[in-house]
């Protein structure tokens, strides 16, 4: 049996518990989920739990993390493949720039920081249906990061991006979650969130980087995960043992959601989801592989860099073409022109002041220009035609 196999298997098993928990309650025009019989001990958190998925984490380790190559990707994915990828909500790409040049784009990046020494950089990097081409990639200018061996202060405890409380306060925000509120059938069907439609964060690799060495650390079990963090305000322990879960409908309590913050989770606020047996370092990676996880994935860094080299990445998340992203290239397009930090990172003077700085004219292909704004979007049929044409007309009148 496959890692994959298990995983499905005990995913599909959890899943049917905690609708068959959900059963027992009554949905309120709220959208909440109601159990009818005040004080009844609701199965559903418990049966939720990756309690059983731990036991293949412990035996499979980094495996549970779905990996494909590049040129997979490129001959087509099995729905299998595609499966177990959406329902861990990340995956390895390896091969997706060649090594050598992975490579010489840090080489070419450390002598750009030398040149233009600054406490906290931002850099650029070259980004390379009918309301969404997921087959038109977009840029999204992020940043990077160069991790020296030994570092301690690079450090991300198990979070989700995007905002904490608005998950739940914002209507339009909560409407992403309504088949989980509602107690639909599907546990997670919904597109990430940014101020962009960002699909999947991501990054390159610039380095050979293994576990222990400063990575990404992730929860690779998104749907389960996603249900469990929106129910988990609406249930608190019922005794002082904290074996046992009920119902709480009064307290306003989210447990790690602080205003202004990504979603926090540890092992206290959110303690059946065994953070500190679930959490998965990336298996080792080389220079030019990619890895990917939904927005909503829960992820952290490792505390410690143990390794010997430095562990760096550039963060190119996946953004398709929407009209709405066609108005954020625009505007990062401008602030591009002028070294300015992008849109979604905004104040400073940027890289305005930097010498060597990219321009429009080091992106010299035109998939490359066309994701940074600088060039039109070509129609790849009559069904995104209209979304093409929108784009163009945003980013160039
Ligand atoms: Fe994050």
């Amino acid at each position: 049996m496959t890692v994959s196999t298990i995983i499905h298997a005990r995913y599909a098993l959890s899943t049917r518990s905690l609708s068959q928990a959900r059963s027992q309650r009554r949905r309120h025009n709220c959208g909440c989920v109601h159990d009818t019989r005040p004080g009844t001990k609701v199965a559903a958190l418990q049966l939720a739990t990756p309690v059983s998925i731990v036991q293949a984490w412990k035996q499979y380790g980094g495996e549970v993390i779905p990996r494909v190559s590049f040129t997979d990707i490129e001959r087509g994915l099995s729905n299998a493949q595609k499966d177990h990828i959406k329902k861990s909500g990340v995956v390895v790409v390896t091969g997706a720039v060649p090594k050598e040049e992975a490579l010489r784009w840090k080489v070419s990046l450390k002598e750009y920081i030398t040149a233009n020494p600054v406490k906290a950089p931002q850099f650029w990097h070259d980004p390379s249906n009918k309301r969404v081409s997921f087959s038109t990639p977009i840029s999204y200018l992020d940043r990077l990061r160069i991790r020296t061996p030994g570092d301690s202060s690079f450090t991300l405890d198990p979070h989700i991006d995007g905002g904490s409380i608005e998950r739940w306060e914002d209507p339009t925000f909560r409407r992403v979650f309504r088949r989980i509120l509602a107690g639909g059938r599907d546990l997670y069907n919904a597109p990430g969130q940014c101020s962009v439609l960002r699909c999947w964060q991501g990054w390159t690799s610039l380095s050979t980087t293994g576990v222990g060495e400063g990575t990404l650390r992730v929860l690779p079990m998104l749907s389960l995960a996603t249900a469990y963090i929106m129910l988990r305000p609406f249930f608190r322990p019922s005794g002082p043992s904290g074996g046992e879960w009920e119902l709480d409908l009064e307290s306003s309590l989210f447990p790690g959601s602080i205003p202004g913050k990504g979603q926090e989770l540890n092992e206290e606020t959110h303690p059946h989801l065994k953070l500190g047996e679930t959490m998965t370092s990336i298996p080792e990676i080389q220079p030019g592989d990619q890895v990917y996880w939904h927005c909503d994935t829960v992820h952290s860094v490792e505390k410690l860099h143990g390794g010997q080299k430095d562990s760096s990445v550039f963060y190119i998340p996946a953004v398709p073409l929407t009209v709405k992203n066609a108005s954020y290239i625009r505007d990062q397009r401008i602030n591009f022109v002028h070294g300015l930090p992008a849109p979604d990172f905004p104040g400073g003077s940027g890289e305005s002041t930097f010498a060597g700085r990219a321009t429009a004219q080091d992106v010299t292909t035109s998939q490359g220009r066309r994701a940074l704004g600088f060039e039109p979007f070509l129609s790849e049929g009559i069904e995104n035609n209209e979304l093409v044409n929108a784009a163009n007309r945003v980013l160039f009148g």
